[in-house]
Order: structure tokens, then sequence, then C-alpha cells
């Protein structure tokens, strides 16, 4: 009868009872969120809602908090002739009761039948990563992606604010991150510049909107690598303190914080005192990807950390870095998720409580099977299928459905899913809804259905009600036949998608390798 994404535990309608119809003069009891509903319910019905306590009359559709609700987040719906009762044991319950009731209200254009949901999510931990360090979206911009994620049940942002290409959080400590870091002089597609940043009110606001719709906000600050832009700022962040600009172009950067000096730590603390002001949720994401050691092998600060802390490697001195900051994020309270993308070496060594964002297994099932068994949190974030920058020709629709969101048998090993928009290659909201519609319906939903959901079939059962609650919102998603690709279609979009190896500066960063060598060799006096 409906066609709810992401799919409820359970739904029964009976034909043989009556059901509910929205009139004018239905009323809604107050709560946190009324208002949403009755703008819902304005646009999409024509029809207006006003709110009012309950006084136990009919046509009343009632929220209300109830203890024996089984689950933290779950809710029940019961449509009955003269009323609809929405229960939760909290709000956030109560929250997804009312996204769920909206789809029900627009499938059948208001009249109900007489209904009974149970529903709660699989995983408590359901995600979308928005890069703003490559590309900056504005605050509406960002609350439109907010709006929408809280359509679909997801309850984590987390927000990718520094990159090698931007630098987007003002951080008062140190102001030339946004007054310099912040502006490219060019980027991938065009000559012109591109800047951007958040201010400390403007992240507050942000903050407060998700939590309004039950979202907490994860922000990242991506170290020791991706730190171009604000290492072009403070040049001592580097090994042999590079003069360098915001990067412009796409690519693995190979001059990273230095994890040798002690004013590297200062910097990162400093940092990490105003982002614990800022975002009250207690956990912050602290990167860890793609840092390439090249520097550190040749940097003599790094290289006497590695001795003087008896260390093996260049590897063991990111496990000392990370475990530092990790420290000093638990000693306030907080704890830390970082990628496990091209994370080298004995991750053993890694303190367990950091959290992975698991976005491939190169080091193996078995290396993920031990974390888990160190008790390391884990949240699927599977590059294939759920890097939502990656063309339709990559991750299909079907593929992202037939993809279940555990990462191993048991699903208590999980502790979510996270669909992830790398922007370097979307520059707009336009390319950004279009990335990321319908797939992230299908990622929702390994995210709070039952095992099983979503499947390929069930999902294009009900994208036709899915597309109509995007178009509610205006949402600039892909067509059906452009999300599942034919074969022809699938490696040309693939190719046009490879063509970001010419952005790469290959040529750049060897020149640049042998700048360093040179330095190198200046500071310890070898010719
Ligand atoms: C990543 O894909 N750089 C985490
Ligand atoms: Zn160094």
């Amino acid at each position: 009868m409906y066609n709810i994404i992401p799919q409820p535990v359970s739904i029964l309608t009976n034909s043989e009872r009556k059901g509910f119809t929205l009139h004018a003069g239905t009323t809604v009891t107050p709560c946190a969120f009324a208002d949403m509903f009755i703008s819902f319910v304005r646009k999409t019905l024509n029809k207006k809602v006003r709110i009012q306590e309950d006084t136990g009359e009919e046509k009343t559709i009632v929220f209300k908090i109830d203890d024996t609700v089984d689950h933290d987040e779950g809710y029940t719906i019961k449509c009955e002739n003269r009323r609809v009762f929405v229960n939760a044991k909290t709000e956030t319950g109560l929250f997804y009761g009312m996204q769920t009731l909206c789809q029900m209200l627009l499938q059948t254009n208001g009249k109900l039948p007489y209904t009974e949901i149970t529903d709660y999510p699989r995983f408590s931990y359901r995600g979308f990563m928005l890069d703003s360090g490559r590309y900056f979206y504005s605050v509406p911009d960002v609350k439109r992606i907010i709006d929408l994620m809280a359509l679909h049940k997801l309850n984590v942002l987390h927000w990718h604010l520094t990159e090698d290409q931007g630098w987007r959080v003002e951080i008062k400590k140190y102001p030339l991150l946004t007054e310099k870091g912040s502006k490219r002089s060019h980027t991938n597609f065009k000559s012109t510049p591109h800047e951007g940043y958040y201010t400390q009110e403007d992240i507050k606001e942000i903050v407060a909107y998700c939590h309004e719709r039950k979202i907490k906000v994860i922000p990242e600050f991506d170290i020791p690598g991706h730190c171009v832009a604000a290492i072009a700022c403070y040049p001592e962040l580097s090994c042999f303190n590079r003069e360098l600009e915001v990067a412009t172009h796409w690519g693995v950067k190979h001059d990273i914080l230095c994890a040798g000096k002690e004013s590297t730590y200062g910097f990162v603390f400093g940092v990490l005192d105003e982002l614990m002001e800022l975002f009250p949720d207690k956990i912050i994401h602290i990167g860890g990807d793609e840092a390439v050691k090249m520097r550190w092998k040749l940097c003599p600060d790094c290289q006497r950390a590695i001795r003087e802390n008896g260390l093996k490697d260049e590897n063991e001195l990111q496990m000392y870095f990370t475990a530092k900051v990790n420290n000093y994020l638990k000693e306030h309270g907080y704890s830390a998720v970082m990628w496990n993308y091209d994370l080298s070496g004995d991750t053993e060594k890694l303190p367990a409580d950091i959290a992975w964002t698991v976005c491939g297994v190169s080091g193996g099932n078995e290396q993920l099977k031990g974390e888990i068994n160190r008790g390391r949190k884990m949240i699927n974030t599977n590059a294939y299928p759920y890097y939502l920058d990656f063309p339709y020709g990559w991750n299909t629709l079907k593929k992202v459905c037939n993809y279940d969101g555990a990462l191993t048998d048991d699903d208590s090993e999980t502790w979510g899913v996270e669909g992830c928009m790398w922007t370097e290659y979307v520059p707009d909201m336009k390319r950004l809804e279009f990335l990321t519609f319908p797939r992230l319906g299908a990622i929702a939903e390994a995210g709070w259905a039952e095992k099983g959901y979503p499947s390929f079939a069930t999902f294009i059962h009900k994208a036709e009600d899915y597309y109509n609650l995007l178009d509610v919102y205006g949402v600039n998603y892909a067509k059906l036949k452009t999300a599942c690709p034919s074969f022809a279609y699938r490696h040309i979009s693939s190719l046009w998608f490879k063509r970001r190896v010419f952005h790469w500066q290959g040529i750049h960063n060897l020149l640049d390798d042998a700048k360093v060598r040179k330095l190198k060799n200046l500071k310890t006096g070898n010719s």
C-alpha cells in the first residue's frame, strides 16, 4: 500500500476498518517540529492544519511520548477513523514518525487507510559526509542538505571542513586559516578563484539546525595529510617550513603536517579547542587518510621524533601522532573517528577507541575482524558503492541497492553506514543533488531498514513515490535511466570521470620532491 523510504519494519493496513482523512479542520498536538509538519501538509495537500493541545476530540494527530515503545529512535503510528497516534519513547522517535506520516499523506493525498506501523532503525549511525573543503557550500545550501538528510532519517552530518584546497572554519586563534587558507586562485575546472568559509556564528547556526532535525554533527579536521591550505598560512606547520599556495588541483599532496615539531601539536590542539567549543556532539573526525610519508622520511625533526620515541618507522610516527591527538580529545570528553584509507603498517599500534570510517578493506577482512575484536567501532563508508561523487557508471543504483550495510555477518559489529560526497568534481548544488539522489535513498535504507532492504527490485518498485517526495523539495535527482546506466554508458561515464588524472599535477609533484631533497641536503650539510 505505502512505499516508504527507508522501509519501515512493519506496516499493516486493513481495508475493512475506517481510516483517517485529513481535513481543513485537522489539528496536531504541540511538539518541537509541528511547524515542519504543518508546512509539509500545506505544501503538498494545500490544507491548513492547526496546533492544538489534545482535547480528545476527533480529527487530531497526536504526537505522544510513550515509554512502552521499545527502541530509543523507534516509533509507532496508528491511523484510526477519528485520530492518528504517533508514539515514541523519545522526541527523536516522534520526529521519525512524523517523517513517515508525511510520506503516507503524500501518497494517499491525505486519505489514510486504517494503518498500524512499528518501526525502528537497524543501525544507530546513519550518516552523510559533505566535503566543503574542495568547494564551499553556502549556509543555505548546507541547510538544504540537512533538510534532505532528515527526510531520510539520517542522523549524522560528517562535515569535512579542512582540505588542501581550502580551510572552511573560522578559528579565532589562527585567523590566517580563513583569511588566506579559504581562497584558491583557480580550480580544476576554471581559471577563476574560489573561496568561502563558515564563521563561528554560521557553524553554531548549522549545528542548531541539525539538532532540531535530530542530526549530530561530526566535524572533520583532516590531519596530518590534506593540510596544504593550513601550511600555506603557517609554513612552519610543514617539514622544511615550505612556502606553499593553497592547492588548486585534485590529487594526493606530498606536504603534510610535520609530526616532529612540538609546535605542530600546539597548533592542532589550538584548533581542536575551538572545534570542541563549536561542535558539542563529542565526536571529532581527525582524517588520517592519504598521509604520504615522503617528507617525514627526509625531515630531521620527524626522524628525531622517531628515534626519541622508540618508533620503528614513519608509519609508526603517524600512529604516535594520532594517539597523541586522540588522548587530547579524550581528556576533553571527546572521541575520535578516522579514515582507514591508506593507513599503512601495523594498525594494532593505533588506539582501539578511535572509530574508523571504513572506505575500503585494503588491510583485508582479517585486519578488519581483528580490529573489531579489539573493540574498534566501524562505520561502513566503502567507496564502492558509498562514494557518491563517483559516476553512476561506477556506483550504479543497482550496486548501492544490492550492497548490505553491515561489514560482517554480525550487525552489532557495524556502527552504521555513511554516504560520502567528495567534491573535487562537484562544484555546485545542482551537480551534488544529481549525484546524491536517488543513491542516498538506498544508503538510508541500508542504514535504517531490516536486513534485505534495499534490494534493487524493492527500491525500483518504490522509485516513483520516492521521486514524488523529492519533487516536493525540487531536488535535481538523476532519473532511473541515468542511475542504472547501460553497459556502454557505464564505460563512457567512467572514462569521463578518469579525466581527473590530467588534473593530478604529477610532474609538479616530482619537481617539488626534487626541491625538498635539495633543501634537506642543505640542512644536513650533505651533498
Ligand atoms: C578518502 O577517500 N580520502 C578517505
Ligand atoms: Zn617533519
